[in-house]
Protein backbone atom coordinates (compact mmCIF):
# COMPACT_ATOMS: atom_id res chain seq x y z
CA UNK A 1 0.00 0.00 0.00
CA UNK A 2 2.57 2.83 1.14
CA UNK A 3 6.59 1.61 1.88
CA UNK A 4 8.95 4.07 2.66
CA UNK A 5 12.38 2.97 2.89
CA UNK A 6 15.01 4.29 4.53
CA UNK A 7 14.10 7.86 4.08
CA UNK A 8 16.40 10.77 5.41
CA UNK A 9 15.92 14.42 5.55
CA UNK A 10 18.87 16.95 6.33
CA UNK A 11 17.80 20.41 6.82
CA UNK A 12 21.35 22.99 6.04
CA UNK A 13 24.14 23.66 3.66
CA UNK A 14 25.79 20.18 3.22
CA UNK A 15 23.20 17.16 3.74
CA UNK A 16 25.36 14.88 2.27
CA UNK A 17 28.17 15.57 4.15
CA UNK A 18 25.78 15.20 6.87
CA UNK A 19 24.68 12.10 5.44
CA UNK A 20 28.08 10.30 5.43
CA UNK A 21 28.70 11.77 9.26
CA UNK A 22 25.25 9.76 9.98
CA UNK A 23 26.13 6.57 8.38
CA UNK A 24 29.68 6.65 10.68
CA UNK A 25 27.49 6.61 13.68
CA UNK A 26 28.04 10.73 14.69
CA UNK A 27 25.30 11.93 16.88
CA UNK A 28 23.21 14.72 16.04
CA UNK A 29 24.18 16.89 18.31
CA UNK A 30 27.54 16.43 16.19
CA UNK A 31 26.80 16.90 13.11
CA UNK A 32 25.17 20.29 13.95
CA UNK A 33 28.60 21.39 14.81
CA UNK A 34 30.41 20.45 12.07
CA UNK A 35 28.34 20.58 9.06
CA UNK A 36 26.00 23.14 10.46
CA UNK A 37 22.74 20.73 9.45
CA UNK A 38 19.99 19.57 11.35
CA UNK A 39 18.88 16.14 10.90
CA UNK A 40 15.30 16.16 10.56
CA UNK A 41 14.41 12.71 9.86
CA UNK A 42 17.34 9.69 9.76
CA UNK A 43 17.00 6.00 8.35
CA UNK A 44 13.33 5.72 8.65
CA UNK A 45 11.60 2.36 7.06
CA UNK A 46 8.34 1.47 7.33
CA UNK A 47 5.25 -0.49 5.52
CA UNK A 48 1.95 -0.28 5.69
CA UNK A 49 -1.03 -2.95 5.05
CA UNK A 50 -4.18 -1.08 3.36
CA UNK A 51 -6.97 0.44 5.71
CA UNK A 52 -4.20 0.09 8.75
CA UNK A 53 -3.88 2.79 11.52
CA UNK A 54 -0.38 3.80 12.07
CA UNK A 55 0.06 6.30 15.00
CA UNK A 56 3.55 8.43 14.73
CA UNK A 57 4.91 9.53 18.41
CA UNK A 58 7.73 11.34 20.35
CA UNK A 59 8.38 14.44 21.72
CA UNK A 60 8.48 18.24 20.33
CA UNK A 61 11.32 18.12 17.50
CA UNK A 62 11.62 14.57 17.00
CA UNK A 63 10.93 14.89 13.39
CA UNK A 64 7.13 13.28 13.34
CA UNK A 65 6.07 16.73 10.59
CA UNK A 66 9.41 16.52 8.65
CA UNK A 67 8.65 12.49 7.95
CA UNK A 68 5.09 12.90 7.01
CA UNK A 69 5.64 16.22 5.05
CA UNK A 70 8.25 14.02 3.29
CA UNK A 71 5.53 11.26 2.25
CA UNK A 72 3.73 14.02 0.39
CA UNK A 73 6.32 15.78 -0.59
CA UNK A 74 5.75 19.31 1.14
CA UNK A 75 9.47 18.76 1.77
CA UNK A 76 11.77 16.74 -0.58
CA UNK A 77 13.20 13.92 1.18
CA UNK A 78 17.27 14.07 0.85
CA UNK A 79 17.50 10.53 0.43
CA UNK A 80 15.19 7.48 0.77
CA UNK A 81 12.11 6.40 -1.09
CA UNK A 82 8.37 6.86 -0.68
CA UNK A 83 6.73 3.95 -2.57
CA UNK A 84 2.73 4.55 -2.94
CA UNK A 85 0.89 1.34 -4.66
CA UNK A 86 -1.22 3.02 -7.51
CA UNK A 87 -3.48 1.18 -10.62
CA UNK A 88 -0.26 2.32 -12.79
CA UNK A 89 1.81 -0.09 -10.60
CA UNK A 90 4.32 1.46 -7.69
CA UNK A 91 5.42 5.26 -7.95
CA UNK A 92 8.10 6.57 -5.58
CA UNK A 93 6.55 9.93 -4.38
CA UNK A 94 10.25 11.32 -4.11
CA UNK A 95 11.06 10.87 -7.34
CA UNK A 96 7.82 11.82 -8.56
CA UNK A 97 7.97 14.75 -11.63
CA UNK A 98 5.28 17.62 -11.25
CA UNK A 99 2.77 16.68 -12.95
CA UNK A 100 2.56 13.23 -11.26
CA UNK A 101 3.10 14.69 -8.22
CA UNK A 102 0.13 16.70 -8.40
CA UNK A 103 -1.93 13.02 -9.49
CA UNK A 104 -1.01 11.77 -6.58
CA UNK A 105 -1.67 14.30 -3.69
CA UNK A 106 -4.94 14.67 -5.16
CA UNK A 107 -5.39 10.86 -5.29
CA UNK A 108 -3.52 8.44 -3.38
CA UNK A 109 -2.51 11.46 -0.17
CA UNK A 110 -4.39 13.65 1.50
CA UNK A 111 -3.42 15.54 4.61
CA UNK A 112 -5.44 17.07 7.60
CA UNK A 113 -3.68 19.70 9.41
CA UNK A 114 -3.91 20.88 13.45
CA UNK A 115 -5.18 24.31 12.27
CA UNK A 116 -7.75 22.73 10.26
CA UNK A 117 -6.25 24.82 7.13
CA UNK A 118 -9.49 25.98 6.11
CA UNK A 119 -10.30 28.69 3.05
CA UNK A 120 -12.22 31.45 5.18
CA UNK A 121 -13.73 33.21 2.39
CA UNK A 122 -15.17 29.68 1.01
CA UNK A 123 -18.62 27.68 2.32
CA UNK A 124 -18.16 24.62 4.44
CA UNK A 125 -19.41 22.75 1.31
CA UNK A 126 -17.05 24.47 -1.52
CA UNK A 127 -14.31 23.69 1.02
CA UNK A 128 -14.79 19.80 1.19
CA UNK A 129 -15.60 20.10 -2.53
CA UNK A 130 -11.77 21.71 -3.12
CA UNK A 131 -9.58 19.09 -3.95
CA UNK A 132 -12.36 17.77 -6.40
CA UNK A 133 -12.61 21.15 -8.21
CA UNK A 134 -8.83 20.48 -8.50
CA UNK A 135 -9.60 16.88 -9.63
CA UNK A 136 -12.03 18.91 -12.33
CA UNK A 137 -15.25 16.75 -10.86
CA UNK A 138 -18.11 18.58 -12.77
CA UNK A 139 -20.09 20.46 -10.58
CA UNK A 140 -23.42 18.92 -9.54
CA UNK A 141 -20.98 15.68 -8.68
CA UNK A 142 -18.42 17.85 -6.35
CA UNK A 143 -21.47 19.39 -4.26
CA UNK A 144 -23.31 15.57 -4.34
CA UNK A 145 -19.96 14.31 -2.98
CA UNK A 146 -19.66 17.00 -1.03
CA UNK A 147 -22.85 17.15 1.11
CA UNK A 148 -22.58 12.98 1.10
CA UNK A 149 -19.13 13.68 3.17
CA UNK A 150 -20.16 15.89 5.57
CA UNK A 151 -23.01 13.78 6.20
CA UNK A 152 -20.33 11.23 7.36
CA UNK A 153 -18.75 13.54 9.60
CA UNK A 154 -21.83 14.73 11.19
CA UNK A 155 -21.84 18.14 9.09
CA UNK A 156 -24.84 17.35 7.13
CA UNK A 157 -26.67 21.22 6.89
CA UNK A 158 -24.03 23.21 7.50
CA UNK A 159 -22.79 23.02 4.01
CA UNK A 160 -23.99 26.94 3.24
CA UNK A 161 -22.25 28.36 6.23
CA UNK A 162 -19.02 29.88 6.24
CA UNK A 163 -15.79 28.17 8.74
CA UNK A 164 -15.96 31.13 11.04
CA UNK A 165 -19.21 29.64 12.25
CA UNK A 166 -18.62 26.87 13.15
CA UNK A 167 -16.38 25.76 16.24
CA UNK A 168 -13.06 24.10 16.88
CA UNK A 169 -14.42 20.75 16.86
CA UNK A 170 -16.75 21.38 13.45
CA UNK A 171 -14.01 23.07 11.93
CA UNK A 172 -12.04 19.84 12.04
CA UNK A 173 -14.63 18.04 10.85
CA UNK A 174 -14.96 19.76 7.67
CA UNK A 175 -10.74 18.99 7.24
CA UNK A 176 -11.46 15.87 7.23
CA UNK A 177 -14.14 15.56 5.11
CA UNK A 178 -12.13 17.58 2.59
CA UNK A 179 -9.25 15.10 2.98
CA UNK A 180 -12.26 11.85 2.69
CA UNK A 181 -13.85 13.75 -0.29
CA UNK A 182 -10.79 13.39 -2.84
CA UNK A 183 -11.33 9.55 -2.36
CA UNK A 184 -7.33 9.76 -1.03
CA UNK A 185 -6.36 6.14 -0.03
CA UNK A 186 -3.89 7.42 2.15
CA UNK A 187 -4.53 10.25 4.79
CA UNK A 188 -1.97 11.83 6.61
CA UNK A 189 -2.84 13.63 9.72
CA UNK A 190 -0.81 15.75 11.84
CA UNK A 191 -1.78 16.39 14.65
CA UNK A 192 -5.44 16.76 14.06
CA UNK A 193 -7.32 16.82 17.30
CA UNK A 194 -4.39 18.32 19.34
CA UNK A 195 -6.35 21.93 19.20
CA UNK A 196 -9.25 20.90 20.59
CA UNK A 197 -11.22 20.30 23.96
CA UNK A 198 -10.46 17.14 25.60
CA UNK A 199 -14.45 16.27 25.47
CA UNK A 200 -14.24 16.85 21.46
CA UNK A 201 -11.48 15.33 20.87
CA UNK A 202 -12.72 12.30 22.35
CA UNK A 203 -15.68 12.31 20.58
CA UNK A 204 -13.50 12.78 17.08
CA UNK A 205 -11.58 9.87 17.96
CA UNK A 206 -14.65 7.61 18.32
CA UNK A 207 -15.88 8.96 15.00
CA UNK A 208 -12.46 8.39 13.70
CA UNK A 209 -12.44 4.52 14.24
CA UNK A 210 -16.14 4.56 13.05
CA UNK A 211 -15.09 6.15 9.94
CA UNK A 212 -11.85 4.11 9.45
CA UNK A 213 -14.20 0.89 9.97
CA UNK A 214 -16.43 2.12 7.67
CA UNK A 215 -13.97 3.32 4.82
CA UNK A 216 -10.84 1.23 5.29
CA UNK A 217 -8.31 4.63 4.49
CA UNK A 218 -5.15 4.08 5.37
CA UNK A 219 -3.61 6.50 7.84
CA UNK A 220 -0.84 7.79 9.33
CA UNK A 221 -1.66 10.23 12.28
CA UNK A 222 0.97 11.80 14.08
CA UNK A 223 -0.12 12.50 17.86
CA UNK A 224 1.69 13.83 21.56
CA UNK A 225 -1.27 12.07 23.56
CA UNK A 226 -0.22 8.66 24.18
CA UNK A 227 -4.15 7.46 25.70
CA UNK A 228 -5.46 8.75 21.52
CA UNK A 229 -2.15 6.59 20.59
CA UNK A 230 -3.47 3.76 21.98
CA UNK A 231 -6.85 4.06 21.33
CA UNK A 232 -6.44 5.06 17.56
CA UNK A 233 -3.41 2.92 16.43
CA UNK A 234 -2.94 -0.78 14.63
CA UNK A 235 0.61 0.22 15.02
CA UNK A 236 2.54 2.68 16.69
CA UNK A 237 5.97 3.96 16.02
CA UNK A 238 7.96 6.23 18.24
CA UNK A 239 10.21 8.71 17.38
CA UNK A 240 13.43 10.01 19.15
CA UNK A 241 15.74 12.40 17.01
CA UNK A 242 14.33 11.38 13.97
CA UNK A 243 14.55 7.72 13.82
CA UNK A 244 12.41 5.14 14.54
CA UNK A 245 12.99 3.29 18.27
CA UNK A 246 10.82 1.01 18.54
CA UNK A 247 7.10 0.16 16.23
CA UNK A 248 4.71 -2.19 17.38
CA UNK A 249 1.00 -2.60 18.31
CA UNK A 250 0.15 -0.51 21.71
CA UNK A 251 -0.28 -3.22 23.74
CA UNK A 252 3.38 -4.20 23.04
CA UNK A 253 4.30 -0.95 23.10
CA UNK A 254 3.19 -0.36 26.34
CA UNK A 255 4.06 -4.15 28.11
CA UNK A 256 7.60 -4.00 26.40
CA UNK A 257 9.20 -0.65 26.13
CA UNK A 258 12.50 -1.79 24.42
CA UNK A 259 14.50 2.09 25.24
CA UNK A 260 14.43 4.07 28.59
CA UNK A 261 12.96 7.06 26.34
CA UNK A 262 9.85 4.75 25.05
CA UNK A 263 9.49 3.68 28.74
CA UNK A 264 9.20 7.12 30.17
CA UNK A 265 6.49 7.46 27.17
CA UNK A 266 4.29 4.38 28.51
CA UNK A 267 5.35 5.12 32.18
CA UNK A 268 1.95 6.77 32.65
CA UNK A 269 0.09 5.32 30.11
CA UNK A 270 -3.50 3.65 31.02
CA UNK A 271 -3.30 -0.27 30.40
CA UNK A 272 -6.94 -1.36 31.08
CA UNK A 273 -7.34 -0.46 27.80
CA UNK A 274 -4.86 -1.99 26.01
CA UNK A 275 -3.31 -5.18 27.73
CA UNK A 276 -5.57 -8.09 26.47
CA UNK A 277 -7.39 -10.52 28.17
CA UNK A 278 -4.76 -13.22 26.66
CA UNK A 279 -1.57 -11.88 27.40
CA UNK A 280 -2.66 -11.89 31.43
CA UNK A 281 -4.71 -15.67 31.71
CA UNK A 282 -2.85 -18.10 33.50
CA UNK A 283 -3.21 -21.75 31.96
CA UNK A 284 -4.49 -24.27 34.27
CA UNK A 285 -2.90 -27.37 35.13
CA UNK A 286 -4.01 -31.00 34.87
CA UNK A 287 -5.46 -32.72 37.46
CA UNK A 288 -3.89 -35.91 38.99
CA UNK A 289 -5.59 -38.42 36.52
CA UNK A 290 -6.80 -41.08 39.60
CA UNK A 291 -8.74 -37.93 41.01
CA UNK A 292 -10.52 -37.29 37.61
CA UNK A 293 -14.44 -38.25 36.99
CA UNK A 294 -13.85 -37.84 33.25
CA UNK A 295 -15.97 -38.66 30.31
CA UNK A 296 -14.38 -39.86 27.24
CA UNK A 297 -12.92 -37.11 25.30
CA UNK A 298 -12.10 -34.33 27.86
CA UNK A 299 -10.39 -33.94 30.62
CA UNK A 300 -10.63 -32.39 34.07
CA UNK A 301 -8.24 -28.89 34.62
CA UNK A 302 -7.53 -27.29 38.21
CA UNK A 303 -6.71 -23.83 38.98
CA UNK A 304 -3.10 -22.94 39.63
CA UNK A 305 -4.31 -21.53 43.27
CA UNK A 306 -7.61 -21.80 43.47
CA UNK A 307 -7.98 -25.17 44.37
CA UNK A 308 -11.37 -25.56 44.61
CA UNK A 309 -12.17 -24.89 40.99
CA UNK A 310 -12.02 -27.24 38.07
CA UNK A 311 -12.44 -26.80 34.39
CA UNK A 312 -13.90 -30.00 32.02
CA UNK A 313 -12.32 -29.44 28.73
CA UNK A 314 -13.00 -31.63 25.45
CA UNK A 315 -9.79 -32.79 23.95
CA UNK A 316 -10.14 -30.07 21.16
CA UNK A 317 -10.15 -27.67 23.92
CA UNK A 318 -13.31 -26.10 24.27
CA UNK A 319 -15.06 -25.75 27.82
CA UNK A 320 -17.23 -28.06 28.25
CA UNK A 321 -17.82 -27.15 32.11
CA UNK A 322 -16.69 -25.85 35.26
CA UNK A 323 -17.23 -26.50 38.92
CA UNK A 324 -16.19 -24.67 41.68
CA UNK A 325 -16.95 -26.00 45.51
CA UNK A 326 -18.52 -29.66 43.39
CA UNK A 327 -20.89 -27.56 42.47
CA UNK A 328 -21.53 -26.72 38.69
CA UNK A 329 -20.98 -23.01 37.70
CA UNK A 330 -23.04 -21.29 35.07
CA UNK A 331 -20.38 -20.26 31.81
CA UNK A 332 -22.21 -17.16 30.51
CA UNK A 333 -20.52 -14.75 27.51
CA UNK A 334 -18.99 -11.47 29.26
CA UNK A 335 -20.91 -9.33 26.81
CA UNK A 336 -24.45 -11.11 27.89
CA UNK A 337 -23.98 -10.62 31.62
CA UNK A 338 -23.04 -6.93 30.60
CA UNK A 339 -26.23 -6.45 28.94
CA UNK A 340 -27.85 -7.97 32.29
CA UNK A 341 -30.04 -4.56 33.75
CA UNK A 342 -29.23 -5.97 37.54
CA UNK A 343 -25.97 -7.53 37.05
CA UNK A 344 -24.91 -7.97 40.43
CA UNK A 345 -28.12 -10.24 41.48
CA UNK A 346 -26.28 -13.54 40.97
CA UNK A 347 -22.80 -13.04 41.66
CA UNK A 348 -21.65 -16.31 43.01
CA UNK A 349 -22.39 -18.93 40.80
CA UNK A 350 -21.71 -18.06 37.77
CA UNK A 351 -18.05 -17.41 35.12
CA UNK A 352 -17.58 -15.27 32.90
CA UNK A 353 -16.30 -16.25 29.27
CA UNK A 354 -14.29 -13.27 27.82
CA UNK A 355 -12.64 -13.36 24.39
CA UNK A 356 -8.34 -13.41 24.31
CA UNK A 357 -8.21 -10.22 22.50
CA UNK A 358 -11.03 -8.22 24.97
CA UNK A 359 -8.89 -5.59 27.51
CA UNK A 360 -8.15 -5.53 30.57
CA UNK A 361 -10.82 -3.29 31.64
CA UNK A 362 -13.52 -5.98 30.04
CA UNK A 363 -12.31 -8.45 32.88
CA UNK A 364 -12.54 -5.78 35.35
CA UNK A 365 -16.02 -5.65 34.00
CA UNK A 366 -16.00 -9.42 34.08
CA UNK A 367 -14.83 -9.44 37.92
CA UNK A 368 -17.21 -7.02 38.71
CA UNK A 369 -20.33 -9.22 37.95
CA UNK A 370 -18.92 -12.65 38.75
CA UNK A 371 -16.61 -14.29 41.43
CA UNK A 372 -15.07 -17.20 39.67
CA UNK A 373 -12.14 -16.85 37.76
CA UNK A 374 -12.72 -15.46 34.50
CA UNK A 375 -12.27 -17.79 31.23
CA UNK A 376 -10.56 -16.96 28.14
CA UNK A 377 -10.67 -18.33 25.21
CA UNK A 378 -9.49 -18.37 21.87
CA UNK A 379 -11.82 -17.65 18.17
CA UNK A 380 -12.50 -21.37 18.05
CA UNK A 381 -13.62 -21.28 21.82
CA UNK A 382 -10.76 -23.23 23.28
CA UNK A 383 -9.65 -22.59 26.48
CA UNK A 384 -6.35 -20.12 27.02
CA UNK A 385 -6.44 -19.66 30.60
CA UNK A 386 -7.93 -18.20 33.63
CA UNK A 387 -8.07 -14.97 35.23
CA UNK A 388 -8.21 -13.71 38.64
CA UNK A 389 -7.83 -10.16 40.51
CA UNK A 390 -4.36 -10.95 41.16
CA UNK A 391 -3.62 -11.57 37.34
CA UNK A 392 -5.26 -7.77 36.59
CA UNK A 393 -4.06 -6.43 39.74
CA UNK A 394 -0.40 -7.37 38.37
CA UNK A 395 -0.88 -6.59 35.22
CA UNK A 396 -1.92 -2.99 35.95
CA UNK A 397 1.09 -2.55 38.63
CA UNK A 398 3.65 -3.82 36.00
CA UNK A 399 2.20 -3.29 32.79
CA UNK A 400 2.83 -6.82 31.57
CA UNK A 401 1.41 -10.24 31.60
CA UNK A 402 2.29 -13.20 33.41
CA UNK A 403 5.51 -15.37 32.77
CA UNK A 404 3.73 -18.54 31.36
CA UNK A 405 3.50 -19.58 28.70
CA UNK A 406 -0.27 -19.19 27.78
CA UNK A 407 -0.72 -22.71 25.38
CA UNK A 408 -0.44 -24.75 28.44
CA UNK A 409 -3.63 -26.15 28.60
CA UNK A 410 -3.06 -28.42 24.91
CA UNK A 411 0.46 -29.23 26.02
N1 LIG B 1 12.71 24.04 7.79
C1 LIG B 1 13.56 23.60 8.71
N2 LIG B 1 14.84 24.04 8.74
C2 LIG B 1 15.72 23.59 9.65
N3 LIG B 1 15.42 22.67 10.59
C3 LIG B 1 14.16 22.19 10.62
C4 LIG B 1 13.16 22.63 9.69
N4 LIG B 1 12.01 21.98 9.97
C5 LIG B 1 12.27 21.17 11.01
N5 LIG B 1 13.57 21.30 11.41
C6 LIG B 1 14.21 20.55 12.50
O1 LIG B 1 13.96 19.17 12.30
C7 LIG B 1 13.71 18.53 13.54
C8 LIG B 1 12.36 17.86 13.52
O2 LIG B 1 11.33 18.84 13.47
P1 LIG B 1 9.78 18.47 13.33
O3 LIG B 1 9.04 19.73 13.13
O4 LIG B 1 9.65 17.42 12.31
O5 LIG B 1 9.49 17.86 14.76
P2 LIG B 1 8.09 17.35 15.37
O6 LIG B 1 8.39 15.99 15.90
O7 LIG B 1 7.02 17.48 14.37
O8 LIG B 1 7.88 18.35 16.57
P3 LIG B 1 6.50 18.94 17.18
O9 LIG B 1 5.97 17.85 18.06
O10 LIG B 1 6.94 20.11 17.98
O11 LIG B 1 5.57 19.28 16.06
C9 LIG B 1 13.85 19.60 14.61
O12 LIG B 1 15.17 19.53 15.13
C10 LIG B 1 13.64 20.89 13.84
O13 LIG B 1 14.34 21.93 14.45
MG1 LIG C 1 5.19 18.58 14.32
Amino acid sequence: MIRVESLNKVFGPQPDEALRLLAEGRSKDEIREATGDVIGVQDVSFELKPGEFFVIMGLSGSGKSTLLRCINRLIAPTSGRVLLQTDDGEVDVAQAGPRELRRLRQEHLAMVFQRFGLLPHRSVRDNVAYGLEVQRVGHAERVRRADETLEMVGLGGWGDMLPSALSGGMQQRVGLARALATGAKVLLMDEPFSALDPLIKMQMQEEMIRLQRQLGRTIIFITHDLDEALRLGDRIAIMDDGRFVQVGAPEKIVTEPRTPYVADFVAHADPTGVITAGTVAVPPEHQRVDELRREPGSRVLAHRTQADVEIEVADDGRVLGMRADGAGAELVPIDTLLAEEAPTSRYRDRAAVVHADRTLRTLLAARNVCNLPVLVVDDEERLIGLVTEREIIHAIIEKRGHNGDTNGVTA
